[in-house]
Protein backbone atom coordinates (compact mmCIF):
# COMPACT_ATOMS: atom_id res chain seq x y z
CA UNK A 1 0.00 0.00 0.00
CA UNK A 2 1.15 3.34 -0.27
CA UNK A 3 0.57 6.13 2.86
CA UNK A 4 1.21 10.11 2.81
CA UNK A 5 2.67 11.28 5.57
CA UNK A 6 2.98 14.99 6.56
CA UNK A 7 6.21 15.21 8.51
CA UNK A 8 6.77 18.05 10.66
CA UNK A 9 10.27 17.79 12.21
CA UNK A 10 10.14 21.62 14.07
CA UNK A 11 12.69 22.84 16.26
CA UNK A 12 15.53 21.48 18.29
CA UNK A 13 16.42 17.92 17.82
CA UNK A 14 13.16 17.25 16.11
CA UNK A 15 14.58 17.00 12.92
CA UNK A 16 17.18 14.24 13.84
CA UNK A 17 14.91 12.34 15.77
CA UNK A 18 12.33 12.40 12.89
CA UNK A 19 15.29 11.21 10.47
CA UNK A 20 15.09 7.97 12.67
CA UNK A 21 11.33 7.20 12.62
CA UNK A 22 11.68 7.59 8.80
CA UNK A 23 14.46 5.29 8.26
CA UNK A 24 12.33 2.94 10.69
CA UNK A 25 9.67 3.36 8.75
CA UNK A 26 11.32 2.78 5.08
CA UNK A 27 12.64 -0.35 6.90
CA UNK A 28 9.12 -1.55 7.63
CA UNK A 29 8.06 -0.40 3.61
CA UNK A 30 11.01 -3.27 2.48
CA UNK A 31 9.99 -5.39 4.27
CA UNK A 32 6.27 -5.33 4.27
CA UNK A 33 5.41 -4.22 0.82
CA UNK A 34 4.53 -0.47 1.80
CA UNK A 35 5.32 2.49 0.17
CA UNK A 36 5.65 5.66 2.63
CA UNK A 37 5.67 9.46 1.39
CA UNK A 38 7.43 11.74 3.57
CA UNK A 39 5.95 15.15 3.00
CA UNK A 40 7.88 18.06 4.75
CA UNK A 41 6.13 21.29 6.16
CA UNK A 42 7.02 24.07 8.66
CA UNK A 43 6.03 24.35 12.02
CA UNK A 44 6.91 25.95 15.23
CA UNK A 45 10.37 28.41 15.49
CA UNK A 46 11.34 27.18 12.18
CA UNK A 47 8.06 27.99 10.59
CA UNK A 48 8.44 31.47 12.26
CA UNK A 49 11.87 31.80 10.61
CA UNK A 50 11.19 30.79 7.01
CA UNK A 51 7.37 32.37 7.06
CA UNK A 52 6.29 34.13 9.98
CA UNK A 53 3.39 32.09 11.34
CA UNK A 54 4.26 29.05 13.64
CA UNK A 55 1.61 26.90 11.92
CA UNK A 56 1.27 28.19 7.90
CA UNK A 57 -1.01 27.33 6.10
CA UNK A 58 0.27 25.01 3.50
CA UNK A 59 1.41 22.96 6.51
CA UNK A 60 -2.54 22.84 7.67
CA UNK A 61 -3.18 21.79 4.14
CA UNK A 62 -0.65 18.83 3.42
CA UNK A 63 -1.93 17.32 7.49
CA UNK A 64 -5.43 17.36 5.98
CA UNK A 65 -4.21 15.71 3.00
CA UNK A 66 -2.05 13.32 4.17
CA UNK A 67 -2.67 10.01 5.93
CA UNK A 68 -1.06 10.43 8.92
CA UNK A 69 1.18 13.43 10.45
CA UNK A 70 4.74 12.77 11.57
CA UNK A 71 5.97 15.27 14.15
CA UNK A 72 9.03 16.07 16.07
CA UNK A 73 9.69 18.95 18.94
CA UNK A 74 8.93 22.41 19.20
CA UNK A 75 10.51 25.48 21.02
CA UNK A 76 13.36 27.47 20.80
CA UNK A 77 15.26 29.16 24.00
CA UNK A 78 15.09 32.83 22.19
CA UNK A 79 11.10 32.55 22.56
CA UNK A 80 11.49 30.85 26.42
CA UNK A 81 13.79 33.67 27.70
CA UNK A 82 11.41 36.37 25.51
CA UNK A 83 8.19 36.44 27.29
CA UNK A 84 6.77 39.56 25.79
CA UNK A 85 7.89 38.12 22.15
CA UNK A 86 4.37 38.41 20.20
CA UNK A 87 4.24 35.09 17.82
CA UNK A 88 5.98 32.06 19.82
CA UNK A 89 6.30 28.64 18.32
CA UNK A 90 4.24 26.47 21.07
CA UNK A 91 1.32 28.72 19.49
CA UNK A 92 2.14 26.59 16.37
CA UNK A 93 1.31 23.30 18.12
CA UNK A 94 -1.79 24.12 19.96
CA UNK A 95 -2.82 25.84 16.31
CA UNK A 96 -2.70 22.37 14.75
CA UNK A 97 -4.27 20.38 17.47
CA UNK A 98 -6.86 22.64 16.79
CA UNK A 99 -7.40 23.01 13.65
CA UNK A 100 -7.14 19.49 12.81
CA UNK A 101 -9.58 18.96 16.08
CA UNK A 102 -7.17 16.83 17.85
CA UNK A 103 -9.30 16.82 21.42
CA UNK A 104 -7.64 13.33 22.13
CA UNK A 105 -4.00 12.97 23.20
CA UNK A 106 -3.34 8.96 23.81
CA UNK A 107 -0.44 8.76 25.82
CA UNK A 108 1.08 4.87 26.83
CA UNK A 109 3.05 4.35 30.16
CA UNK A 110 4.73 1.31 29.92
CA UNK A 111 8.44 -0.18 30.61
CA UNK A 112 10.78 -2.40 29.23
CA UNK A 113 12.42 -5.53 31.34
CA UNK A 114 15.69 -4.59 29.85
CA UNK A 115 15.68 -0.58 31.22
CA UNK A 116 14.21 -1.26 34.40
CA UNK A 117 16.78 -0.72 36.48
CA UNK A 118 17.38 2.67 34.41
CA UNK A 119 14.16 4.38 36.63
CA UNK A 120 15.34 5.57 39.98
CA UNK A 121 12.06 4.10 40.94
CA UNK A 122 12.00 0.47 42.63
CA UNK A 123 12.19 -2.64 40.16
CA UNK A 124 9.26 -4.52 41.56
CA UNK A 125 7.60 -1.17 41.97
CA UNK A 126 7.38 -0.81 38.09
CA UNK A 127 7.93 -3.99 37.13
CA UNK A 128 4.90 -4.92 34.45
CA UNK A 129 3.45 -1.59 34.40
CA UNK A 130 1.18 -0.69 31.65
CA UNK A 131 -1.01 2.30 31.77
CA UNK A 132 -2.25 4.93 29.09
CA UNK A 133 -2.72 8.32 29.99
CA UNK A 134 -6.08 10.51 27.51
CA UNK A 135 -5.25 13.27 27.85
CA UNK A 136 -8.01 16.08 26.51
CA UNK A 137 -5.92 18.48 23.94
CA UNK A 138 -7.91 20.99 22.92
CA UNK A 139 -9.57 23.02 26.00
CA UNK A 140 -9.20 23.86 29.12
CA UNK A 141 -6.61 26.52 30.49
CA UNK A 142 -4.57 26.14 27.19
CA UNK A 143 -6.74 27.62 25.25
CA UNK A 144 -9.91 29.56 27.17
CA UNK A 145 -10.46 33.50 27.04
CA UNK A 146 -10.16 35.65 28.13
CA UNK A 147 -6.66 35.75 28.39
CA UNK A 148 -3.65 38.10 28.85
CA UNK A 149 -2.20 40.81 30.75
CA UNK A 150 -4.34 44.24 32.51
CA UNK A 151 -3.60 47.58 31.11
CA UNK A 152 -0.77 48.12 33.54
CA UNK A 153 1.01 45.06 32.70
CA UNK A 154 0.77 44.36 36.64
CA UNK A 155 -1.85 41.43 36.69
CA UNK A 156 -1.46 38.36 34.30
CA UNK A 157 -5.13 35.93 33.78
CA UNK A 158 -5.61 32.68 31.88
CA UNK A 159 -9.29 31.08 32.12
CA UNK A 160 -10.20 27.22 32.64
CA UNK A 161 -13.24 26.32 30.32
CA UNK A 162 -14.96 23.11 29.13
CA UNK A 163 -18.18 22.75 27.83
CA UNK A 164 -20.12 19.37 28.58
CA UNK A 165 -20.05 18.82 24.90
CA UNK A 166 -15.79 18.44 25.01
CA UNK A 167 -16.25 16.63 28.30
CA UNK A 168 -18.51 13.84 27.21
CA UNK A 169 -16.51 13.63 23.67
CA UNK A 170 -12.93 12.79 25.57
CA UNK A 171 -14.72 10.65 28.79
CA UNK A 172 -16.06 8.41 25.91
CA UNK A 173 -12.91 8.09 23.85
CA UNK A 174 -11.44 7.16 27.66
CA UNK A 175 -13.99 4.69 28.14
CA UNK A 176 -13.83 2.73 24.92
CA UNK A 177 -9.94 2.35 25.73
CA UNK A 178 -10.66 0.91 29.14
CA UNK A 179 -12.86 -1.20 27.19
CA UNK A 180 -10.28 -2.90 24.90
CA UNK A 181 -7.95 -2.83 27.78
CA UNK A 182 -8.66 -4.01 31.56
CA UNK A 183 -12.13 -2.06 31.96
CA UNK A 184 -10.44 0.40 34.85
CA UNK A 185 -10.82 4.12 34.29
CA UNK A 186 -9.30 6.60 36.54
CA UNK A 187 -11.75 10.24 36.31
CA UNK A 188 -8.60 12.93 37.81
CA UNK A 189 -9.55 16.10 38.18
CA UNK A 190 -9.38 19.15 40.95
CA UNK A 191 -12.63 19.03 41.65
CA UNK A 192 -12.64 19.62 45.55
CA UNK A 193 -11.30 23.45 43.82
CA UNK A 194 -12.43 23.91 40.44
CA UNK A 195 -15.83 24.43 38.50
CA UNK A 196 -14.73 22.59 35.40
CA UNK A 197 -13.42 19.55 37.73
CA UNK A 198 -16.77 19.11 38.82
CA UNK A 199 -18.25 19.32 35.96
CA UNK A 200 -16.08 17.04 34.29
CA UNK A 201 -17.17 14.93 37.61
CA UNK A 202 -20.89 14.93 37.04
CA UNK A 203 -20.34 14.32 33.73
CA UNK A 204 -18.23 11.25 33.78
CA UNK A 205 -20.68 10.39 36.84
CA UNK A 206 -24.00 10.42 34.41
CA UNK A 207 -22.05 8.49 32.00
CA UNK A 208 -21.14 5.44 34.16
CA UNK A 209 -24.73 3.47 34.03
CA UNK A 210 -24.13 3.77 30.01
CA UNK A 211 -20.43 2.16 30.69
CA UNK A 212 -21.53 -0.43 33.78
CA UNK A 213 -19.01 -3.10 32.51
CA UNK A 214 -16.30 -0.21 33.75
CA UNK A 215 -15.33 0.04 36.67
CA UNK A 216 -14.77 4.24 37.36
CA UNK A 217 -12.55 5.63 40.63
CA UNK A 218 -12.42 9.44 40.33
CA UNK A 219 -8.85 10.89 41.96
CA UNK A 220 -7.67 14.36 42.45
CA UNK A 221 -4.58 15.44 40.50
CA UNK A 222 -2.48 16.29 43.32
CA UNK A 223 -3.08 12.50 44.93
CA UNK A 224 -2.76 10.88 41.42
CA UNK A 225 0.52 12.75 41.12
CA UNK A 226 1.81 10.66 44.09
CA UNK A 227 -0.55 7.34 43.57
CA UNK A 228 1.36 7.43 39.92
CA UNK A 229 4.84 7.40 41.66
CA UNK A 230 3.97 4.72 44.25
CA UNK A 231 1.56 2.75 43.08
CA UNK A 232 1.96 3.02 39.37
CA UNK A 233 0.56 -0.95 38.61
CA UNK A 234 -3.01 0.02 39.65
CA UNK A 235 -3.82 2.08 37.12
CA UNK A 236 -5.11 1.26 33.18
CA UNK A 237 -6.95 4.04 31.36
CA UNK A 238 -6.68 7.52 33.14
CA UNK A 239 -8.58 10.52 31.70
CA UNK A 240 -7.66 13.88 32.69
CA UNK A 241 -8.20 17.50 31.44
CA UNK A 242 -5.19 19.29 29.09
CA UNK A 243 -3.20 20.96 31.77
CA UNK A 244 -3.20 18.15 34.46
CA UNK A 245 -2.27 15.52 31.51
CA UNK A 246 0.53 17.33 30.13
CA UNK A 247 2.05 17.41 33.65
CA UNK A 248 1.37 13.86 34.42
CA UNK A 249 2.39 12.52 31.38
CA UNK A 250 5.86 13.91 32.02
CA UNK A 251 5.83 12.54 35.54
CA UNK A 252 4.61 9.22 34.03
CA UNK A 253 8.08 8.86 32.05
CA UNK A 254 10.08 8.67 35.58
CA UNK A 255 8.47 5.16 35.71
CA UNK A 256 9.69 4.30 31.50
CA UNK A 257 13.38 5.76 32.72
CA UNK A 258 13.75 8.73 30.41
CA UNK A 259 11.15 11.14 28.76
CA UNK A 260 12.95 9.90 25.76
CA UNK A 261 11.02 6.85 25.61
CA UNK A 262 7.13 8.51 25.59
CA UNK A 263 5.52 8.27 22.43
CA UNK A 264 2.24 10.05 21.78
CA UNK A 265 -1.03 9.70 19.12
CA UNK A 266 -3.09 12.85 19.15
CA UNK A 267 -6.63 11.71 17.60
CA UNK A 268 -9.93 13.50 16.88
CA UNK A 269 -11.84 14.70 13.69
CA UNK A 270 -9.09 14.86 11.32
CA UNK A 271 -5.45 13.39 10.44
CA UNK A 272 -3.92 12.39 13.33
CA UNK A 273 -0.84 13.37 14.62
CA UNK A 274 2.00 11.79 16.26
CA UNK A 275 4.35 13.05 18.58
CA UNK A 276 7.36 12.49 21.26
CA UNK A 277 5.56 13.54 24.36
CA UNK A 278 9.69 15.04 25.24
CA UNK A 279 10.24 19.13 23.69
CA UNK A 280 12.59 20.14 21.25
CA UNK A 281 15.49 19.81 23.92
CA UNK A 282 17.76 22.63 22.45
CA UNK A 283 21.13 21.74 24.38
CA UNK A 284 21.19 18.68 22.43
CA UNK A 285 20.05 20.17 18.70
CA UNK A 286 22.68 18.72 16.01
CA UNK A 287 25.01 16.63 18.42
CA UNK A 288 23.40 13.40 17.59
CA UNK A 289 22.91 12.66 21.44
CA UNK A 290 18.89 12.57 22.04
CA UNK A 291 17.15 9.56 22.26
CA UNK A 292 15.15 9.02 19.02
CA UNK A 293 13.04 6.40 20.51
CA UNK A 294 10.19 8.41 21.34
CA UNK A 295 9.57 9.58 17.93
CA UNK A 296 10.34 5.94 16.70
CA UNK A 297 7.88 4.63 18.88
CA UNK A 298 4.94 7.24 17.93
CA UNK A 299 5.74 5.97 14.31
CA UNK A 300 4.49 2.56 15.29
CA UNK A 301 1.45 4.11 16.63
CA UNK A 302 1.19 6.15 13.53
CA UNK A 303 0.77 2.59 12.04
CA UNK A 304 -1.22 1.13 14.40
CA UNK A 305 -3.97 3.69 14.55
CA UNK A 306 -3.84 5.59 11.23
CA UNK A 307 -2.66 2.84 8.88
CA UNK A 308 -4.27 -0.17 10.67
CA UNK A 309 -1.26 -1.35 10.48
CA UNK A 310 -1.02 -3.53 13.68
CA UNK A 311 1.54 -6.28 12.92
CA UNK A 312 4.32 -3.87 11.61
CA UNK A 313 3.47 -1.38 14.35
CA UNK A 314 4.26 -4.86 16.71
CA UNK A 315 7.68 -5.44 14.57
CA UNK A 316 8.86 -2.05 15.80
CA UNK A 317 8.04 -2.34 19.52
CA UNK A 318 9.78 -5.87 19.39
CA UNK A 319 12.74 -4.30 17.25
CA UNK A 320 13.06 -1.70 20.10
CA UNK A 321 12.95 -4.42 22.68
CA UNK A 322 15.81 -5.57 20.92
CA UNK A 323 17.63 -2.44 20.80
CA UNK A 324 17.32 -2.15 24.61
CA UNK A 325 18.65 -6.01 25.13
CA UNK A 326 21.52 -5.06 23.50
CA UNK A 327 22.08 -2.15 24.86
CA UNK A 328 21.92 0.36 22.10
CA UNK A 329 21.24 3.47 24.24
CA UNK A 330 21.57 7.11 24.40
CA UNK A 331 23.64 9.10 26.98
CA UNK A 332 20.84 9.78 29.18
CA UNK A 333 20.50 6.09 29.61
CA UNK A 334 24.01 4.64 29.48
CA UNK A 335 26.93 6.48 30.73
CA UNK A 336 29.78 4.35 29.26
CA UNK A 337 29.71 4.11 25.58
CA UNK A 338 26.09 5.51 25.06
CA UNK A 339 24.72 4.90 21.04
CA UNK A 340 24.51 8.17 18.86
CA UNK A 341 20.65 9.27 17.57
CA UNK A 342 21.53 7.56 14.24
CA UNK A 343 22.81 4.80 15.31
CA UNK A 344 19.71 3.78 17.56
CA UNK A 345 18.28 4.71 14.53
CA UNK A 346 20.05 2.77 12.44
CA UNK A 347 19.78 -0.70 14.81
CA UNK A 348 16.29 -0.70 14.78
CA UNK A 349 16.25 -0.14 10.92
CA UNK A 350 18.55 -2.83 10.55
CA UNK A 351 17.12 -5.19 13.00
CA UNK A 352 13.52 -5.05 11.05
CA UNK A 353 15.00 -5.18 7.74
CA UNK A 354 17.36 -8.05 8.72
CA UNK A 355 13.68 -9.83 10.77
CA UNK A 356 16.37 -10.90 14.29
CA UNK A 357 13.94 -11.44 16.70
CA UNK A 358 10.69 -9.44 14.84
CA UNK A 359 9.79 -12.68 13.49
CA UNK A 360 5.51 -12.45 14.68
CA UNK A 361 6.01 -16.28 14.84
CA UNK A 362 8.66 -16.47 17.48
CA UNK A 363 6.34 -14.59 20.31
CA UNK A 364 8.92 -13.47 21.92
CA UNK A 365 6.35 -11.90 24.45
CA UNK A 366 2.49 -12.61 23.54
CA UNK A 367 1.55 -10.61 20.58
CA UNK A 368 -0.91 -7.52 22.35
CA UNK A 369 -1.51 -4.23 20.79
CA UNK A 370 -0.39 -1.56 23.38
CA UNK A 371 -3.88 0.31 23.13
CA UNK A 372 -5.80 -3.02 24.05
C1 LIG B 1 3.45 18.45 25.25
C2 LIG B 1 4.23 19.74 25.30
C3 LIG B 1 3.37 20.87 24.74
C4 LIG B 1 2.14 20.99 25.61
C5 LIG B 1 4.09 22.24 24.63
C6 LIG B 1 5.35 22.14 23.81
C7 LIG B 1 3.19 23.30 24.10
O1 LIG B 1 4.67 19.99 26.59
O2 LIG B 1 3.03 18.05 24.14
O3 LIG B 1 3.28 17.82 26.29
O4 LIG B 1 2.17 21.64 26.67
O5 LIG B 1 1.12 20.41 25.25
MG1 LIG C 1 4.34 18.40 27.95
Amino acid sequence: MNFKIATLPGDGIGPEIVDQAIKVLNAIGQRCGHQFTFEFGLVGAAAIDAAGDPFPNETLKLCMDSDAVLFGAIGDPKYDNDPKAKVRPEQGLLAMRKQLGLYANIRPVSVFEALLDKSPLKRELISGVDFVVVRELTGGIYFGEPRGRSEDGEKAFDTCTYSKYEIKRILELAFDYARKRNKKLTVVDKANVLATSRLWRETAQEMEPNHSDITVDYMFVDNAAMQLIQWPKKFDVMVTENMFGDILSDEASVIAGSLGLMPSASVGVHTSVYEPVHGSYPQAAGKNIANPMATILSAAMLLEISLDLTNEAEIIRRAVDYCFEKGVLTEELKKEQPASTSEVGDFIADTIREKKRTRLNEKSRPFKSWLS
